[in-house]
């Protein structure tokens, strides 16, 4: 027989190959944690139920949590052979109590065990990861706060279009960053059940008691059905999917910070300290941050693909497919915490170049549609006021000046329907003042829309 804990039916140990292409202890020491904290749950109810004995019950708690010092410490000499992490810290617990660490594994499978560990660690992912969004969305909100008067070209098909405020802006970032942190905490509602109790698919024998476990360890509540208890990871791909959708975020926040910080816009510039530079060209300073965050978002995207596809040719129960879900599970939370975070440290340093940022909003007649309105407001239809202002704009393109700079009588070439008021829409803050309601760009509706943002990220 082999050294394997399951060994008993075997005539040998695995092959080396074997051994090493099955073992999953090389990428998935952050569980040790959680299995710790589950296997004391799950002995302290097998002692409450009489399974095991009070004083049993604490020497297995005992030594379950010196190994967890030792883990911590980083001295735990994890074992390939051994496979997982669940292994490892139950032969070791063996080792150091002896006998007694044979009994912890009563009325559980490695495969209820498994899906424990993975929701605990992922509630707590997800607990620090909605705190670095959290803190982004705070950043943002001063940041919009800081340039709620600062005027810049809103784009659509990145041409210029019509001015808004940086400040506006930055709120748009905002309220996506708000769905993602709302999105976050709703796949932690869903996830926070108890698997264990499952065994390996069907439930147990021994008279256990789930709701016992899951108040111990903190969940709402236990998985009712036993085959999807050990089989479910949808919890995974929900997690995945939010991320991917955060990272699509940061990526186009990156494609933006990316094209603002190119000279061509010079709307903002970033401290040294968030860039970096060139092996040959020594004038360059790169915004590297933005475009790695954009690279990978295509990672996150991937690993959700993998998962997807992971789960949908398994039939129930538990299958060794689902030991492939830690690596995208794990690389997708390492990523998206790392992105959030360094937007977040780096977002409150944005300068912003109110000059240049105001400059290529008035080179682009962004006060064109104002004119249109006030043509309306003078009686004239849409359509026939959106013609006239064309033709204002021609001619414009023709002096080479912008619609404020065309002289009153060129204007009323155009319409007797122009008079000398016509310059207060035609400047850059009369129209995004104008723009004055819910949603607007107008600065007042800003510092509300932040206000409003603050309140809801405190709340
Ligand atoms: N390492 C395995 C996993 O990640 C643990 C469960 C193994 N269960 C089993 N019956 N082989 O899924």
């Amino acid at each position: 027989s082999s050294h394997q804990t399951w060994g008993g039916r075997f005539a040998e140990g695995p092959d080396a190959r074997v051994a090493a292409f099955t073992e999953s202890i090389s990428f998935e020491t952050r569980l040790a944690p959680y299995d710790i904290q589950g296997s004391i749950a799950h002995a302290g109810m097998l002692a409450h139920i009489g399974v095991l004995t009070s004083a049993e019950f604490e020497t297995i708690r005992d030594g379950l949590l010196a190994i967890d010092e030792q883990i911590a410490a980083g001295e735990f000499p994890w074992d390939p052979a051994l496979e997982d992490v669940h292994m490892n810290i139950e032969a070791r617990l063996t080792e150091n109590i002896g006998h007694l660490g044979k009994k912890l594994h009563t009325a559980r499978s490695r495969n209820d065990q498994v899906a424990t560990d993975v929701r605990l660690w992922l509630r707590d992912a997800l607990d620090h990861l909605i705190g670095e969004v959290d803190r982004l969305r705070s950043g943002l909100i001063g940041l919009a706060e800081r340039e709620a008067d600062t005027i810049m070209p809103g784009f659509t098909h990145l041409q210029v279009a019509q001015p808004v405020t940086f400040g506006h802006h930055m709120l748009a970032w905002q309220a996506m960053l708000a769905r993602d942190a709302e999105r976050l905490g709703q796949i932690r509602a869903r996830a926070n059940v108890l698997p264990l109790g499952a065994a390996a698919l069907a439930g147990t024998t021994f008279a256990i008691d789930r709701e016992r476990v899951a108040a111990e360890l903190g969940f709402d509540g236990v998985i009712d059905n036993s085959l999807d208890a050990v089989s479910d990871r949808d919890f995974a791909i929900e997690f995945v999917s939010a991320s991917a959708t955060i990272m699509m975020h940061l990526s186009r926040f990156s494609e933006e910070l990316i094209l603002w910080m190119s000279p061509a816009f010079g709307f903002v510039e970033l401290p040294d300290r968030y860039c970096t530079g060139s092996s040959i060209m020594p004038q360059k300073k790169n915004p590297d941050v933005a475009e790695l965050t954009r690279g990978k978002t295509a990672r996150v995207q991937g690993h959700l693909t993998a998962l997807l596809t992971l789960m949908k040719g398994q039939p129930l129960a538990y299958n060794r497919d689902n030991q492939e879900d830690k690596i995208p599970m794990f690389d997708t939370a390492d990523t998206v915490t790392t992105c959030i975070a360094l937007f977040a440290d780096m977002m409150p340093h944005v300068a912003v170049d109110s000059a240049q940022c105001r400059e290529a909003a008035r080179r682009g007649f962004a006060t064109a549609t104002d004119l249109a309105d006030y043509l309306v407001r003078a009686g004239v239809a849409f359509r026939d006021a959106h013609e006239i202002v064309g033709n204002c704009v021609s001619t414009a393109i023709e002096q080479g000046c912008d619609l404020a700079e065309l002289e009153l009588a060129t204007l009323q070439r155009f319409s007797d329907a122009i008079g000398g008021d016509v310059y207060e829409v035609l400047t850059l803050e009369g129209s995004v003042a104008a723009r004055d309601h819910i949603g607007g760009t107008a600065p007042n509706q800003v510092r509300a829309a932040a206000a409003r943002a603050r309140a809801a990220l405190a709340g």
